[in-house]
């Protein structure tokens, strides 16, 4: 009797925390996502913090310094998020989950060397842009391959859905055979590396740093310069009332200097900063 009692009871409080943990998750996922008030200077003192996310896998831009995230892209937004009086986390949650996350608004901005294209902005908004890049080709230091043409007929290891692939895809086409997609940079790389492809095309900042920071794995960087120049911005869901001040921010770091010191704390050399200036 005692016993029937004791279980009764144990399952009613079990069934009280369930609810209770569920509670709190639904919450969470409401609130997130429409986190689209300034934390503070608009008045209405709503402290929220907006989620911004990222793939923290494309050093030297964002990658993970233990479990603390580092990179070009975290100094510029922190520089921005306090020049527009945002207060916000940054998490890291992989490259495909950002384009999930960003349609569905449960994260209110993504950056992540994310480049503005005309296909991306039907779906998504950006900022203006900070950061010119270019892809390059990362090949073993013995290959053949001199050019984006030479790619022809050889295996490319690219990340997937991104503008590395959709460059690799025009010279080889869709061909699944040819080109190994990967959920990071990081495995794409690692492909090339253990000899499963002849090559991968990302970001110049990517591939140039993995080059000179492995020397033992004996790669080298080839600049095709057809390749077509592109910029990075970034990304908010469509019709987000941040984009105003995010971009003011972003016109804000770049005039009073900040933008400079950390282009030069991250890649030691001077940003070029009227390229930017004339996407504005
Ligand atoms: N710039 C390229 C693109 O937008 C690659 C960006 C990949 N970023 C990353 N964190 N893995 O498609």
């Amino acid at each position: 009797m005692k016993n029937k009692v004791l279980k009764v009871l144990l399952s009613s409080l079990t069934i009280g925390l369930l609810l209770l943990v569920s509670a709190c998750g639904t919450s969470e996922k409401t609130t997130s996502g429409t986190n689209e008030k300034p934390a503070s200077g608009s008045g209405d003192n709503s402290h929220k913090k907006l989620r911004i996310v990222t793939d923290a896998n494309y050093a030297p831009m964002e990658s993970l310094d233990g479990d603390k995230i580092v990179g070009f892209d975290v100094d510029i937004l922190d520089a921005v998020m306090k020049a527009a009086g945002y207060d916000y986390e940054l998490v890291n949650i992989g490259w495909d989950p950002i384009f999930v996350e960003i349609p569905g608004k449960t994260a209110d901005a993504a950056i992540s060397s994310i480049t503005i294209n005309e296909k991306r902005i039907k779906t998504y908004d950006f900022s203006i842009p900070y950061f010119e890049s270019i892809n390059k080709i990362l090949v073993p230091n013995d290959s053949p391959i001199q050019s984006g043409a030479d790619l022809k007929g050889k295996t490319v290891a690219v990340q997937n859905g991104t503008t590395g692939q959709e460059i690799a895809e025009k010279i080889l086409g869709k061909d699944p055979q040819h080109i190994k997609k990967f959920e990071s940079n990081v495995l794409a790389i690692m492909e090339l590396t253990k000899g499963g492809a002849d090559a991968v095309v990302a970001d110049n900042a990517v591939v140039e740093e993995y080059a000179k920071n492995n020397p033992n794995k004996n790669l080298k960087v080839i600049t095709d310069t057809s390749f077509p120049s592109e910029f990075y911005g970034i990304m908010l869901p469509k019709g987000s009332k941040l984009k105003a001040n995010i971009d003011n921010a972003i016109k804000k770091i770049i005039d009073d200097g900040t933008y400079t010191k950390i282009y030069k704390d991250n890649f030691g050399t001077e940003p070029n900063i009227d390229v930017l200036k004339k996407q504005f």
